[in-house]
């Protein structure tokens, strides 16, 4: 999977058009460097096992969280240029409300929806992420 050449951002993130359906960028060891452009809701999902890294690229990124003992829900409003790590097991549904760019960096064959999720929405692609087409 990892490209033997220098991979371009800006040309990665021209080559789809898909909202909420993640390209990988490249591997690094058993992680993805994955690209997204997303805008409006995702859905509520967790993934039991990994934590999730996000950075925000351009636009504005939002996460909702259900964080376990309290019961409560909080968002987190992520900025361009804003890095923020869902944990592993907390319930969490990514929000953009206007057009944005991602880089996510999780494990390999980590589902888009996570292991959980609520109903699966139209607009949201379940997926390990695609390869780049070049
Ligand atoms: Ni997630």
């Amino acid at each position: 999977m990892t490209s033997t050449e220098p991979v371009s951002l800006p040309a990665a993130l021209s080559s789809f058009s898909a909202l909420w359906s993640p390209r990988i960028l490249t591997t690094v060891n058993d992680y993805d460097v994955r690209v997204a452009k997303v805008e409006g809701e995702h859905v509520w999902h967790v993934h039991d096992r990994t934590d999730e890294f996000f950075l925000v690229l351009d636009g504005e990124l939002h996460i909702a969280l259900r964080e376990s003992e309290s019961g409560g829900e909080r968002t987190v409003v992520l900025p361009k240029g804003s890095a923020f790590t869902v944990p592993r097991g907390i319930e969490h549904k990514p929000y953009a409300p206007v057009r944005t760019e991602i880089l996510v960096i999780e494990p390999s064959g980590t589902l888009s929806v996570g292991d959980r999720h609520d109903d699966v929405p139209g607009h949201v692609d379940v997926t390990t992420g695609h390869v780049l087409s070049s």
